[in-house]
């Protein structure tokens, strides 16, 4: 269920912690993302190590391409409510040579089946930046819908507030 052609989702492990290093200091890659304030390379070390295991309430994976075994990047479900039948999504391909592979796209559809087909979802949500037309095009093309737009609601990198989008995807109408 999570392998697919191009990519496998499986759990991080302490030695992915250079990527993830390399990763969060990109600012390309995190100019529509939330950042932490920096963190060094021992810090993420540390959390690697320390990281609980995956839960209901978060699953984190990393994404893995299937030819040469490389970590390209990392997905989420946090915020899983067995009630609700409710999730949010997150996902990054930190490689940034990597854009435009197929990648996001694979790794997005396995978690979202992962999602409703063994955590038993109903709706998973998504917040993405107005500008952020790759991501855009993505969801849309796995069948995610705008519920709304949330106004100036993100900070940039460039010091600017952003809009947002909320997204959502019900049960069967993944693509
Ligand atoms: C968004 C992201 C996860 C997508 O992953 P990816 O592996 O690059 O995506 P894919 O290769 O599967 O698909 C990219 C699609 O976007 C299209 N695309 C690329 N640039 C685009 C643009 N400026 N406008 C519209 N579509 C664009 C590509 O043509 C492709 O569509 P197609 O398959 O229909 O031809 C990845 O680019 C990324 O990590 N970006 C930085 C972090 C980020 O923004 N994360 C999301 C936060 S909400």
């Amino acid at each position: 269920m999570l392998t697919g052609e191009l990519v496998r989702l499986r759990a991080l492990e302490p030695s992915d912690a250079e990527s993830l290093y390399r990763w969060v200091n990109d600012w390309e890659l995190g100019q529509w993302m939330t950042n932490s304030h920096p963190r060094s390379l021992d810090q993420i070390r540390k959390r690697c190590e320390d990281r609980k295991v995956n839960t209901y309430e978060l699953v984190v994976l990393g994404i893995e391409k299937i030819a040469d075994g490389k970590l390209l990047g990392v997905v989420d479900l946090r915020d899983a409510e067995p009630e609700q039948g409710r999730a949010e999504v997150d996902i990054y391909i930190g490689d940034r040579d990597h854009w435009d592979g197929g990648y996001g796209t694979e790794a997005l559809r396995l978690m979202c089946n992962y999602g409703f087909a063994m955590m038993r979802l109903h709706l998973i949500a998504l917040w993405v930046v107005a500008e952020n037309e790759r991501a855009r095009h993505v969801y849309r093309k796995l069948g995610f819908v705008e519920d709304g737009r949330h106004r100036e609601c993100f900070r940039g990198q460039d010091g600017k507030y952003h809009d947002m989008y909320l997204m959502s995807l019900l049960e069967g109408e993944l693509k």
